[in-house]
């Protein structure tokens, strides 16, 4: 089992986003949890306040660090969460744009050896930044780009990981064919009809020679890599044949 909490000021985002599809099967199996808590439950103050006005000046708010600590620790504490484990088992993640970008590999490594994982979910500006130097365990981003707060971002990463956790898709192996899991992308997929306004599917798929359609696959994921992601192509482990054929096309 895998418990998500995530702390955040607005729980009600959250609402049906993972009553869906492979997370809400994943969810109804026990094999994850996930509780979104309202970070103003560990404010103490009478207006309940979770941000401030930035030490140096400048625009816009800072989310306090008291609350987000009390509640971290207090969702990890041993005896509380029902969850078990040892520190390495339980990971602090905080979702910002000036994380580590969010990886396939990433996401498995926390499927696979996570018991616990506390998603902090940033507003306003920013969150004090003690919160990444002394409390968390990763601040991961899901891209260049800003989002008005990590609440999407935390999805998008149980999501990821949820998928990943030993059991949850059913049957094993789907995840290993899939995009990114050898730094490729994926090949093209298609089903019937086979002819649609002219546009037609490739042959080869329509013929069962199952050797020569592993061969166009792979040679149809190189090249939609190429064009879309050449940056992967860089790290990827290709052959020399592979290389050589890439270069001329
Ligand atoms: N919060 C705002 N932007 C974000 C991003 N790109 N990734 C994660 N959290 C964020």
């Amino acid at each position: 089992m895998l418990r998500f909490d995530i702390l955040t000021i607005f729980p009600e985002f959250f609402g049906a986003v993972f009553d869906y599809g492979i997370v809400r099967r994943a969810r109804a199996a026990a094999f994850v949890e996930i509780h979104a808590h309202d970070l103003r439950a560990w404010t103490t103050d009478k207006h309940r306040i979770t941000d401030d006005r930035p030490f140096g000046g400048g625009d816009g708010m800072v989310m306090k660090l008291e609350p987000i600590f009390a509640a971290v620790e207090d969702l990890t504490r041993v005896g509380s969460s029902d969850v078990e484990g040892s520190n390495s088992q339980k990971r602090v993640v905080l979702l910002s744009p000036q994380g580590r970008s969010l990886t396939q590999s990433f996401a498995a490594d926390l499927a696979m050896n996570a018991k616990q994982i506390v998603l902090i979910c940033g507003r306003y500006e920013g969150v004090d930044e003690r919160v990444a130097a002394h409390l968390v365990t990763d601040e991961i981003s899901i891209g260049d780009y800003v989002l008005s707060g990590g609440e999407p971002a935390a999805v998008v990463l149980i999501d990821a990981v949820t998928r990943l956790v030993p059991g949850a898709l059913g049957s094993e192996t789907s995840a290993v064919n899939e995009s990114f899991s050898d730094g490729l992308l994926d090949f093209p997929h298609y089903t019937r009809p086979p002819v649609f306004r002219e546009m037609t599917v490739p042959d080869v798929l329509l013929e069962g020679h199952h050797a020569a359609i592993a061969h166009w696959r792979r040679r149809a994921a190189l090249l939609k890599t190429k064009r879309n992601r050449p940056d992967l192509i860089e790290r990827a482990a290709l052959t020399e044949e592979e290389k050589a054929w890439l270069d001329e096309n």
